[in-house]
């Protein structure tokens, strides 16, 4: 049912890197426990295993997740760190425990998140820096021209934006070249496919593919809302309650059902879908577990036969997946709703 293949580069803020990334997040915050030995260790394992792109925020954990990461790359030699893509972003700033957020796009605010990102990861240049959410209130010129300027001064190699919409995009890139947009992208979440997608592959910037494991749910162990810690950020995600998430569970179901006749784990079907789907995209799963690094990183070598393809799209076509991907504070800023 599916044939192994050569993984194929794809391009990412100047470097040709394996198209699969390593996805930080929940090494400090949003899914539960977390062990700062683990996850050094699977930042190590990921590295040893070819993972040259590795994305964080500075507002996961509260710079929790910086810190993390800079302390895998002290571990390694200029060498090795000169061939990684280390991303981070700006512009969530909440309350220490808040969830909920304000959107700061200012320039002030703009350079000096740069610096205490810049120290945080314990690098002189953010391989790749994205604007996480966007505040409308500040210009996209003045937005981009302060974040050009941090290109211009060394402190940044290229600049991205999450969760933007295609108006968004062209607009920033007439100031400056966007390398990537980062958002959403996964079975249960295809927003992406209608403008955002086409017009990044158009503009020759890269689309990072967020949360493409739908948050744990397109694994063999998708989250039962009854076995989440009680600060498990699922617990107030719509999808994964109530009647949406029983709903969902059905389209489960199904896929697992899909992954046993291929003999494949659901995360590595999950992840070759996203690959195959356009050869701009990089997927950036999160774990903070090694034993899910193989599964998670097979998919670069699975080539998902077409009419696999057509079945996973028919199986969560438009309207399948129930609930909203947010909560109502998570809506901040994002333009692609
Ligand atoms: N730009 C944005 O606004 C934004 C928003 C959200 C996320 N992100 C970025 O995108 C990255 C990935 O997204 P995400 O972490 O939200 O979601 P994800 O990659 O879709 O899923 C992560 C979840 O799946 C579990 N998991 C991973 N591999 C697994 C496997 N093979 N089998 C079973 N469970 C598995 C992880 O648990 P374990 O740790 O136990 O493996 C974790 O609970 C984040 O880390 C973050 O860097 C960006």
């Amino acid at each position: 049912m599916h044939t192994a293949a050569s993984t194929p580069t794809r391009a990412l803020a100047g470097h040709q890197i394996q198209p699969l990334g390593l996805g930080c997040m929940g090494m400090s915050e949003f899914y539960g426990a977390h062990d700062d030995a683990e996850s050094l260790a699977t930042l190590h394992a990921a590295h040893q295993l070819g993972v040259r792109h590795f994305d964080t925020a500075d507002t996961y954990g509260f710079g929790h997740n910086e810190e993390l990461l800079g302390r895998f790359l002290r571990g390694l030699s200029s060498a090795q760190r000169a061939e990684l893509v280390v991303a981070t972003k700006f512009g969530i700033v909440r309350q220490p425990g808040q969830y909920e957020r304000r959107i700061d796009n200012t320039a002030a605010y703009i350079r000096s998140a740069a610096e205490a990102s810049l120290r945080r990861l314990g690098v002189e240049c953010i391989d790749l820096y994205y604007c996480h959410r966007r505040n409308p209130e500040v210009p996209i010129e003045d937005m981009m021209g302060a974040l050009a300027d941090l290109v211009r001064a060394g402190k940044i190699g290229a600049i991205g934006l999450s969760e933007v919409s295609e108006e968004t995009l062209r607009a920033a890139h007439a100031v400056h070249p966007v390398a990537a947009v980062q958002s959403e992208y996964s079975l249960w979440e295809r927003g992406a496919e209608a403008r955002v997608l086409p017009a990044t592959r158009e503009l020759g910037a890269a689309f990072v593919a967020y949360s493409p494991l739908g948050r744990a749910f397109l694994t063999n162990q998708p989250p039962a809302d009854n076995s989440l810690a009680a600060d498990d950020f699922r617990r107030a995600l719509p999808r994964f309650q109530g009647e949406a998430g029983q709903a969902n569970q059905q389209l489960h179901t199904s896929m697992a059902a899909m992954a046993a006749e291929l003999d494949l784990p659901v995360a590595t079907i999950a992840l070759a879908w996203v690959l195959q789907k356009q050869p701009h995209v990089l997927p950036i799963p999160g774990t903070r577990r090694q034993r899910h690094l193989a599964q998670n990183l097979a998919a670069s070598t699975v080539v998902l036969p077409m009419p696999v393809m057509q079945r996973l799209d028919s199986l969560f076509a438009a309207g399948s997946v129930q609930g909203a991907r947010y909560p109502d504070a998570g809506w901040a800023g994002v333009e692609t709703r």
